[in-house]
């Protein structure tokens, strides 16, 4: 028996973290309604839930963030391998990606138990903002900025620009966050499970869910679709560029997903509500209004197909009115997802089975050894 292309509807465990129901429009995180988290929810608490599977007491949550707070410094020679990438010219997601790696160096790896492995994951989370805006504005020939940590969301805007945030941006930031916080078992996480069935650490499994979330087919869209909104650049040219993007046999980024082909993926609906949110606050909608447009016409061309806006359009506009650059946008994606990522592994590894599956074969056997002389 081999498995169907691209492992689709494959279920390689059970859960308890996140169930989507995706004929209901719904997504629940640890039973409780995604859209009921990001009205009342902060990142913080839903990384606590996430990671720990229930909501926490009061106490508990202070003690989180001060947790977090007080790790969101990372280790000197992760901030100067961050500085080092930023001069060699690395992406923000490869400078990322090394950054957790470099977590592991000089740390006493040898524990794996559930509380070491847990601990590990919540440094890197906390790390995770600094770092990318330490890398950013050393490329931008500036110096770190150290804000006071009040929150994973505005932490992260307060370090990359060096000033305060306005709150309502910080709290779109912090919605968007949540949000993006966990899917179910998508490349990323199935990447982080994998790696964490073999019983290395966390700061593996995050640096190797990293390196699935760059590509194109997965996180990369959200920086794809900036991209391709700042090219359209005006709502009326939405239907040529659209209409060349086909022709040409290419795909539309922030479209499609393996598993909202009934309908729109439920997250829109929230995503859709932060952008215009901000479009109203910078008084500024041209992007919104170029993402409408795609939705309207992508949808009227595609939908039969199964092809729906998925939620890295619509978090690309967010991103573009948080003034991210749009190469932010995908460690953006990866900070909030930590802790899904960590979450998956410690459910997985709690009942580990090493992740070893197998494959047909269909080539040759019994070729005859040529001699190299006698290749030409
Ligand atoms: N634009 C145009 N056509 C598309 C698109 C798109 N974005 N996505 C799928 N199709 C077509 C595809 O060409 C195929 O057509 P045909 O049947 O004629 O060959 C049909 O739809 C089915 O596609 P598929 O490749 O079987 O679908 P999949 O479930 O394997 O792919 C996907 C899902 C997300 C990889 C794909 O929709 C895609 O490449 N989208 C663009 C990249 C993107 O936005 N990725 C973000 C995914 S969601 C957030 C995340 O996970 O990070």
């Amino acid at each position: 028996m081999i498995a169907p292309p691209g492992l689709e509807g494959v279920a390689v465990k059970e859960t308890k973290i996140c169930l989507i129901d995706a004929d209901a429009g719904k997504i629940y995180y640890r039973g409780y309604d995604l859209e009921e988290l990001a009205e009342r929810s902060t990142y913080e608490e839903t990384a606590y839930l996430l990671l720990y599977g229930r909501l926490p007491r009061r106490a508990e949550l202070e003690e989180f963030r001060a947790r977090l707070a007080s790790l969101r410094r990372p280790p000197r020679h992760v901030e100067e391998a961050a500085g080092l990438a930023a001069s060699a010219g690395a992406e923000p997601i490869d400078a990322l990606r090394t950054a957790v790696s470099l977590m592991a160096a000089g740390e006493d790896l040898s524990d794996r138990s559930a509380e070491a492995e847990l601990a590990r994951g919540i440094k890197a989370i906390a790390a995770m903002p600094y770092v990318v805006a330490h890398f950013d504005r050393a490329r931008r020939g500036l110096k770190p900025a150290d804000a006071e940590y009040r929150g994973h969301a505005q932490y992260f805007l307060a370090s990359l620009r060096g000033e305060e945030p306005d709150p309502k941006e910080a709290r779109a930031l912090d919605v968007m966050f949540i949000v993006y916080a966990e899917h179910g078992m998508n490349n990323s996480s199935f990447t982080a499970v994998t790696v964490a069935s073999t019983l290395a650490d966390m700061y593996a499994v995050i640096t190797a869910a990293i390196s699935s979330l760059k590509g194109p087919l997965h996180g990369g869209a959200n920086v794809d679709a900036a991209k391709m909104i700042a090219e359209i650049g005006d709502p009326e040219r939405v239907a040529e560029w659209v209409d060349k993007q086909l022709a040409a046999g290419r795909r539309i980024p922030g479209f499609g997903h393996r598993i909202y082909k009934r309908g729109p993926d439920p997250r829109l609906k929230i995503l859709k509500g932060l952008a215009k949110g901000l479009a109203e606050l910078k008084g500024d909608f041209a992007w919104l209004e170029i993402a409408e447009g795609l939705e309207e016409y992508v949808g009227a061309k595609l939908a039969a197909k199964g092809i729906y806006p998925n939620t890295d359009l619509y978090a690309s506009v967010i991103f573009h009115y948080l003034g991210l650059p749009v190469d932010l946008n995908l460690p953006a994606f990866a900070m909030a997802r930590a802790a899904g990522w960590a979450a998956h592994a410690l459910e997985y590894r709690a009942q580990n089975r090493l992740i070893r599956p197998t494959e047909r074969y269909v080539g040759p056997v019994n070729l005859r050894y040529q001699p190299l002389e006698e290749r030409g």
